[in-house]
């Protein structure tokens, strides 16, 4: 049994695949992601020329998570672009993560991703780790430029990936501006930015990068997550698809962000500290979930959280 799910019309078999992160920059990797049980084949974020990323090391598994500041590491959006026909062959959607380090890098890498056969792009507004670059998420002004740039030219469906927020004063400004550019889903949220995890025995941060600092993932993270999932289910316009991500390690947290209101989820630390075979574990006790529970649909579920 599979409980098929739609992003931005788009069929996914089910409703779990892998977020951009680890292990999705090359062929090699994206290959393998496309052998496994995962929906859908999502790349790393790529940027107008290739990247070797932040210096190492960029990423350690913590006791409930990660921490990474990689730095955007990719091969630039030509070799994705080139990829795409490659990756087609696994005969599910794929998604291709765009970060351009400015405006004008987004619009070229976002043209060329129109004459693909690509089915989704996510527009990564939330990328915590290259110095100098603030999160776009964060910035309305600038989220609200870019998002009136690139909605006029893009032929694909479009999503953003998000920043967590922490404030309803923020979830209602960075959602009004969703919904007036009619974005097509909004993935969150990504890694809680510029966390600082500490050796005590080096007496020394655990990545080196930033002086330390870095995006944080994992179970710590999956109750903001959760948050940024339900919050903008109610706020945003139901046309907009809601992909969750933040700490998912079994088939219960799946249960938990459909309830909140996502149409999908993806993995990322558990991806990266288990490999490809996350994805069928996680899709089989989420299944199993359902049927114990006696639900046959996701929209059976979905967004359905009971107040108390
Ligand atoms: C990175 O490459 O630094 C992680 C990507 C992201 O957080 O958007």
């Amino acid at each position: 049994m599979s409980l098929p799910t739609k992003i931005a019309n788009v069929d996914f078999e089910h409703c779990i695949f892998n977020a951009s992160g680890p292990s999705c920059a090359t062929l090699e990797e994206l290959d393998i992601i496309g052998k496994s049980g995962a929906a859908a084949i999502m790349t790393k974020s790529c940027t107008l020329k290739p990247r070797e990323g932040n210096p190492e090391p960029r990423y350690t598994g913590l006791p409930l998570g990660s921490i990474n500041s990689m730095g955007l590491p990719n091969l630039g959006y030509k070799k994705y672009v080139e990829m795409v026909p490659l990756l087609k062959k696994h005969g599910k959607p794929v998604v291709m993560s765009v970060s351009g380090l400015c405006l004008a890098d987004n619009i070229e890498m976002l043209r060329a991703i129109n004459d693909t056969d690509a089915d989704l792009v996510e527009l990564n507004l939330s990328c915590p780790n290259v110095v100098g670059k603030p999160q776009i998420g964060y910035d309305f002004e600038q989220t609200d430029e870019v998002l009136t740039k690139v909605m006029k030219l893009v032929r694909k469906p479009l999503g953003v990936k998000l920043p967590p927020y922490f404030d309803f004063a923020h979830y209602k400004q960075i959602a009004e501006l969703l919904n007036k550019h009619k974005v097509k889903f909004v993935t969150c949220i990504n890694s809680i930015g510029n966390a600082l995890y500490i050796d005590p025995d080096k007496e020394a941060p655990v990545i080196k990068p930033k002086g330390g600092f870095g995006g944080l993932g994992g179970k710590y993270v999956k109750p903001t997550a959760l948050a940024n999932v339900h919050k903008f289910a109610e706020l945003l316009d139901p046309s907009i698809d809601i992909i969750g991500v933040g700490g998912i390690n079994n088939g219960t947290d799946v249960f938990e962000f459909i309830l909140a209101g996502a149409k999908a989820v993806q993995l990322g630390t558990v991806f990266q500290e288990e490999g490809p075979e996350t994805f069928a574990r996680i899709e089989k006790e989420f299944n199993e979930l359902m049927k114990k529970k006696g639900y046959a649909s996701i929209e059976e579920i979905r967004g359905k959280l009971k107040a108390l």
